[in-house]
């Protein structure tokens, strides 16, 4: 095997990563010692800057775990040591990862309670927005939400439709009309997961003149320096309680800051919402979806078609 000390962990160019990837490994380890000094200060400043607006803006569950996590701006996390305070508290586990993980397989690892967790670090010259997924996001934007028993139930519950998603799928019989039913699947279960799980805003406990404000639990938010401010407080967001039947059926992009966001009420109510989708997945409710992003992706397509069900 070929050796890769000496080069880092920047997202797009890490030598470890592409290694894995030519190999065929999805799932590796975390090689903490290619770990940069560029990587590291990424990391410090990512974190270092967050900080006042998530005090300001995140759910308090989502404070909670940065705590229960000993999450901090000094160094880039172990998802070993991330993991031993995780489990006990909601039995998830991050799970290093090579790259894109189809997404069937990625809602069956959260049925298990598994996360699938990019490692690599955003080059500390582009810290404010990058398409794909990085440590800082998954880590600091997802993992401080999955220390909560009743948002990492909804995260399983969601696994459950998609489970659902590809039983239904061996039972329609011509192919072509299981093509169709399962990419409105696919792309209804893309824009649940990217209105809450993602994008999700959530209604504060009320409490005098706090009344009417929102605060964010969706990693997308928490995770942007920029969007979280500007997802809570700018005018030109539109924010609306959330609705199964619009959620299904709204066009996302995932380039520039969201217009429109959605509001629930409490985790209990967002574990109701992925109850509904369920019962909606089942009703067919979800097999025709309006057309548009996100975009039918032919990986995620095979990985639901394909899906081996114990
Ligand atoms: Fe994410």
């Amino acid at each position: 095997m070929t050796t890769t000390l000496g080069h880092d962990l920047t997202t797009t160019r890490a030598p470890f990563i592409e290694e894995a990837q030519t190999r065929g490994d999805l799932f590796i380890k975390q090689p903490y010692e290619l770990y940069s000094r560029d990587n590291q200060e990424a990391w410090q400043r990512l974190y270092q800057r967050m900080i006042p607006r998530w005090q300001k803006f995140a759910n308090p569950r989502f404070l909670q775990g940065l705590e229960s996590l000993d999450l901090n701006a000094e160094r880039v996390p172990r998802l070993e040591e991330i993991n031993k305070f995780l489990e006990p508290l909601s039995g998830f586990e991050c799970k290093a990862v090579s790259g894109y993980v189809p997404a069937y397989l990625f809602f069956d690892c959260l049925r298990q309670r598994e996360f699938p967790t990019t490692i690599t670090v955003r080059d500390k010259q582009t810290l404010d927005y990058l398409p794909e997924p990085d440590i800082f996001h998954d880590i600091a934007g997802h993992v401080p939400m999955h220390t909560d028993r009743h948002f990492s139930d909804v995260l399983v519950r969601f696994g459950n439709v998609a489970r659902l998603a590809a039983q239904r799928a061996v039972e329609i019989p011509t192919k072509s009309e299981r093509v169709k039913i399962v990419e409105s699947n696919i792309k209804a279960m893309g824009r649940f997961f990217w209105f809450t799980v993602e994008f999700g805003l959530m209604r504060r406990a009320t409490s005098g003149t706090q009344a009417d404000q929102n605060c964010a639990y969706g990693s997308g938010l928490l995770s942007s320096f920029g969007e979280l401010e500007h997802g809570l407080e700018s005018p030109t967001v539109q924010r609306f309680p959330f609705q199964l039947e619009w959620v299904i059926n709204q066009v996302f992009e995932i380039d520039h800051y969201q217009p429109l966001l959605f509001v629930v009420d409490s985790f209990e109510h967002l574990f109701h919402e992925v109850g509904r989708l369920e019962d909606w997945l089942q009703a067919g409710k979800l097999d025709h979806v309006s057309p548009g992003e996100p975009a039918n992706n032919e990986e995620d397509l095979r990985s639901f078609l394909n899906a081996t069900i114990d």
